[in-house]
């Protein structure tokens, strides 16, 4: 066959699959069916989302998307030689069997693929930040509110028993009012660093470099750019839209809060010189308005990736009566304040200090420093079951959301309240200025 003849071919049916992708109908499945997956983009993320995916009950993956070759190789070694493969995700949405999939691209990809595996009747678990840009949130959103389709964005601490633990103990008042929460995930390695192994045999022949790029800018072959992606503006979203984004959507989700009015962030690329156009430091300050479900804070928020330390996580909420820190397991500290203020008068004269100790005193006696004097300061510890897997937990409200039609716990409304000002971070870094942000409108205030 010709090759003008073969591409015309190609061309008409990947025509074809793009107009059933739009006219499909789910299929219905009753409580007892398996529930059929398809990964697409099945590299580090995607293999993790597929296994914790098999583990919910009653599911199978029937079909795989990636655009390299040695993926679609493993995956059918590690998944069995009957898993439907296809470089083309449309191949995979074209297939009446797929009931859900689980989308975990590079980001630049994560909006269009979303919406096209609505458009073809499949339920959708795509992977965290739910968009790579600003401008396309909404329409995502609008895509979502206008099929019936189940999208849960994925990032997993919404579904932990660990950020259930801190907003349960925050609501019963365990710190008080909060007025601050500092949030922090700092690496030191190369692959903590993005530095992801390049496969030996990457080459024009076993990558589909034009459907790697999709929307990016058209250049030549380049397999650090399709493996580390990361590292890049182009398809990433810098430590903002990888990390910033878990921590965003962990506390919005122990806060019940929708997102900061002000965003600053700044930073730098001070280590890893390897031709990142992302910083590998960054912090950022915002300002959350008082709500019905918080008082006014201030939130901080920092990723360095050589920080001199191990990988180093963890939340501390900041309360009037003490602190929250999320680390493995959830600890209130509790630190009463001193009963009485203290006093600064030795640059007084004699006199002064004399009549203003009467005063002091006779408001605040001298206490009995005795055992009975000492203050106490509770620490209060609550670890998760060894072994817990909060991603499991995620993909299992997934799929039971695709069962029964009841709403997941990450719909793509609080997906964007958690990307936008985490998106917000990078706008902010790059041009330099104070950004605002309209939390209930989730876009950009002038
Ligand atoms: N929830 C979490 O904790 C978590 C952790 C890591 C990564 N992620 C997210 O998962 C996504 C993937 O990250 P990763 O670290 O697995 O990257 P990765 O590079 O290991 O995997 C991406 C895969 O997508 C494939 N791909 C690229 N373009 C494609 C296309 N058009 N169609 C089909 N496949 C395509 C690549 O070949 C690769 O196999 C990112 O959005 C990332 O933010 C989430």
């Amino acid at each position: 066959m010709s090759t003008t003849r073969r591409h015309f071919l190609q061309a008409s049916a990947l025509a074809g699959l793009a107009s059933q992708t739009t006219s499909a109908q789910p299929r219905r499945i009753s409580p007892n069916d398996h529930v059929n997956v398809a990964t697409i983009g099945i590299g580090i993320q995607g293999s993790n989302d597929t296994q914790s995916s098999l583990l919910a009950d009653g599911v199978k993956l029937v079909a795989v998307s990636d655009i390299y070759e040695g993926r679609l190789i493993g995956a059918k070694e590690k998944h069995g030689a009957d898993v439907f493969t296809a470089r083309d995700y449309r191949e995979v949405l074209a297939r009446p069997d797929v009931d859900a999939v689980i989308i975990a691209t590079p980001d630049h990809w994560h909006q269009k693929i979303a919406i096209d595996a609505m458009a073809a009747g499949k339920d959708v678990y795509l992977e965290k930040p739910m968009v790579q840009h600003l401008d396309d949130g909404q329409p995502l959103i609008d895509a979502w509110h206008k099929s019936d389709r189940i999208l849960q964005v994925g990032s997993q601490r919404v579904s932990s028993i660990v950020y259930k633990k801190a907003q349960d103990l925050l609501r019963q008042g365990a710190i008080g009012e909060l007025n601050m929460v500092e949030a922090w995930w700092d690496r030191n390695s190369a692959i903590g660093a993005w530095q992801y192994s390049i496969p030996t045999d990457a080459s024009p022949a076993t990558v589909d470099w034009d459907r790697f790029l999709g929307r990016a800018p058209k250049r030549p072959f380049d397999a650090t750019r399709a493996f580390r992606w990361r590292n890049y503006r182009d398809y990433g979203t810098g430590v903002a839209g990888d990390l910033f984004v878990h921590l965003f959507s962990g506390m919005h989700f122990i806060l019940g809060a929708t997102g900061p009015d002000r965003v600053y962030s700044t930073g730098g690329t001070y280590f890893w010189k390897d031709g990142r156009d992302v910083p590998d430091l960054m912090m950022g300050l915002y300002d959350y308005g008082k709500t019905e479900h918080h008082p006014a804070f201030t939130l901080s928020l920092r990723v360095n990736f050589e920080d001199g330390a191990n990988e180093n996580y963890g939340f501390s909420f900041i309360g009037s009566d003490g602190v929250l820190s999320i680390g493995n397991g959830v600890t209130v500290t509790k630190r009463p304040r001193p009963a009485e203020p203290g006093f600064t008068i030795d640059s007084f004269s004699k006199a002064q200090q004399q009549a203003y100790m009467q005063q002091y005193r006779a408001k605040y006696p001298k206490p009995n420093m005795n055992a009975d004097s000492m203050r106490p300061v509770s620490e209060d510890k609550y670890l998760p079951p060894p072994g817990y897997n909060d991603h499991v937990d995620h993909h299992r409200n997934f799929i039971h959301a695709v069962r029964t039609r009841q709403p997941v716990v990450e719909d793509p409304v609080f997906g964007f309240r958690a990307a936008g000002p985490a998106l917000l971070s990078n706008v902010s870094y790059f041009e330099k200025r104070v950004c605002r942000w309209d939390a209930a409108a989730m876009r950009e205030k002038a």
